[in-house]
């Protein structure tokens, strides 16, 4: 996820100079991504770039992006997913001779063919990202056709991916190009002047008057002209008609309309899930994972909080599907285990924003062993994925609010891929069964949608009954555990109510003895037979002592008539267990803070990253 903003105009009519609107534009984008940052102009001499890595803050001091100079301007705010943050990767991006320069959101997944094609005409790159294609591609085409727009169109419809693209160029000085796929995208029209970007907030303080673009609309933006038109039947688009006006403020803006960033990031999901799958497909660091894992003698997987939930989850899948045992620890009891740890064995390392000190030290701790180390992080470049030997990526983008949500369900998409690819490589799965539970990997955009909106309802009408609620359990058997113990870590952590996760057979050894009337107890049921046969007896004991049953169970369980709410996930597989079972938890929790007067972004006591030991 990135920010793009763009600007053009008549030099007289722009409320401040553009360099200024650009780079304010840039921090309300910063949400988007902030490990590096650039803008660029058109001159006399072709484009000029500032651009490097770091915050736009600390760019905006070290080279004035807002000094840059010109009537047609763009900026981007980065967060990696092809190559490193660094100076280099940043954008905007330039062709050979310096008169293209691109801005991108998106994952382009032909780059490599691109790049090579390009690299055999002779065309020179500078950076590792996929974006760097763009320029060259126009760059080609255009030697060819002398016609920009349509060398731009061209080398649009060349590209397989998700992209929001702008792009200026010396050769056509006052129009601002555009493309969009996947990624979003919207024009701002001014007052003699025009803006592009990727979000409301970059330019709700010039203009209250957007059009929204959808997928396969390409065009241009003038000072007073706007072109769009459909890749798909090169059919002008209408668009006076599709204007509408913002009502938001900046700071409803900034949350995309949604009351919180976690409510945001819970809808985001869809879309993290989509670009992580696109990121994962391709990743040749799973191949050497696979390598790796394959060969070692003992396999630890370990993170903190949210991420450790991940990892309980990638043992049980390991086991199932690779036929391979996992130990999962808690990242701050890593002394346990690496005092064993020798070095045919391979640690993995989940953790979010890659700079949690109770994971960093356990991976210090297993390297110093000799152990290999793979890490699954959000952010690229981060401590832990740069001290690993290897590093898979989740591509979640940016998670503001404290309790992680958009990272757990990406996280574990991130692992199931691996365990699969690994049972592949072992041979504890043929390539048909490896295939078929990736299809099932391949739907979750569309299943986590679908759970959303049917859950959402349930959700805010339960948490009036929840919030009044002293504590809670969440049960269940299996693959469902670690699904059952995320549940209970949010609900603790943003609705401040004491909530306690269990595998189900356990609950009879101590937990029932304190359930009573109306008690509370969320049943985890994964879509699989065996499972639910077994957690009938638990909801059953449960019940029998007065609980409120509330499960979470696909549409075709056949536990529904002993629940007395029903969490309905549309039917799917097991192996979704941790993406789909998770929403209406993360709902719950969520309408439960909010009902109980706590802002769920802002939880007390905890921060988002965990530096200290
Ligand atoms: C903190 C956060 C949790 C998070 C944990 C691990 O405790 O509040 O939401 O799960 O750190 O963070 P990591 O960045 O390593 O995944």
């Amino acid at each position: 996820m990135c920010g793009i903003i763009g600007l053009v105009g008549s030099s007289d009519k722009f409320p401040l100079k553009p360099g200024i609107m650009v780079y304010r534009g840039l921090l309300r984008l910063e949400y988007r991504g902030y490990d590096s940052a650039g803008v660029g102009s058109v001159t006399s001499k072709g484009v000029q770039i500032l651009k490097g890595k770091g915050s736009i803050r600390e760019l905006e001091k070290k080279l004035c992006l807002s000094c840059i100079d010109g009537a047609i301007v763009i900026g981007h705010t980065r967060w990696a997913t092809h190559g490193a943050p660094s100076d280099t990767n940043a954008h905007p991006h330039t062709d050979c001779n310096n008169k293209i320069a691109v801005v991108h959101n998106g994952i382009i997944q032909n780059y490599q063919e691109l790049r090579d094609i390009l690299i055999g005409k002779g065309h020179i790159f500078r950076s590792e990202t996929d974006t760097e294609v763009v320029p060259h591609l126009i760059e080609e085409i255009y030697r060819r056709l002398g016609d920009f727009y349509e060398s731009f169109k061209r080398a649009i419809s060349m590209l397989k991916g998700s992209y929001a693209i702008v792009v200026i160029t010396s050769y056509e000085p006052d129009k601002l190009f555009f493309a969009k796929k996947d990624s979003p995208l919207i024009i701002g029209l001014g007052d003699g002047f025009n803006l592009v970007a990727s979000d409301i907030p970059a330019i709700l303080e010039y203009t209250r008057y957007v059009i929204t673009l959808r997928d396969n609309w390409i065009g241009y933006v003038s000072s007073n002209k706007i072109l769009i038109e459909d890749l798909a039947d090169s059919r002008v688009v209408e668009w006076k008609k599709l204007v509408r006006t913002v009502e938001w403020s900046i700071e409803d803006a900034v949350k995309g309309g949604y009351p919180h960033f976690m409510m945001k990031e819970i809808h985001e999901q869809p879309r993290a899930l989509k670009e992580t799958l696109y990121g994962v497909q391709r990743d040749p660091a799973i191949v050497k994972a696979v390598e790796l894992l394959a060969r070692a003698d003992n396999v630890y997987i370990t993170g903190a909080g949210t991420s450790y939930h991940a990892c309980y989850y990638y043992s049980i899948l390991s086991s199932i599907l690779a036929k391979r045992l996992v130990y999962s620890f808690i990242a701050s009891e890593y002394s346990v285990y690496a005092s064993t740890a020798d070095k045919p064995d391979v640690l993995i390392v989940v953790s979010q924003s890659g700079e949690t000190m109770d994971a960093l030290k356990a991976l210090r701790a297993f390297k110093e062993k000799g152990v290999s180390i793979i890490a699954v992080s959000n952010v690229v470049d981060s401590a832990i994925p740069r001290e690993s030997d290897l590093a898979v990526y989740t591509r979640a983008g940016p998670e503001i609010g404290v309790a992680a949500t958009k990272t757990f369900t990406t996280q574990t998409l991130v692992l199931s891929w691996l365990s699969i690819a690994l049972g592949q490589g072992t041979g504890a799965l043929t390539k048909s069964e490896a295939e078929y539970y990736r299809g099932w990997l391949k739907k979750s955009a569309e299943i986590v949608a679908k759970t959303i909106s049917w859950n959402e309802a349930l959700a805010m009408e339960l948490a009036d009954w929840m919030r009044k609620k002293r504590s809670v359990y969440y049960l269940s058997r299996g693959i469902g555990v670690p699904i059952a113990m995320e549940g209970a870590l949010k609900l603790k952590e943003i609705a401040y109510i004491h909530a306690e996760a269990y595998p189900a057979g356990e609950s009879k050894h101590g937990p029932i003895a304190l359930v009573e009337e109306d008690f509370p107890v969320i049943f985890i049921v994964p879509e699989h037979r065996e499972l639910e046969k077994a957690l009938l007896g638990n909801i059953q004991e449960m019940k029998a002592r007065g609980a409120s049953i509330i499960g979470v169970a696909a549409e075709s369980t056949s536990l529904s008539n002993y629940f007395d709410y029903w969490f309905k996930i549309p039917s799917s597989h097991w192996i979704l267990t941790s993406i789909s079972h998770i929403l209406p938890q993360q709902l719950l929790a969520y309408y439960t803070s909010v009902k109980r007067g706590f802002n769920p972004d802002r939880p007390r006591n905890l921060a988002k990253t965990v530096t200290v030991e």
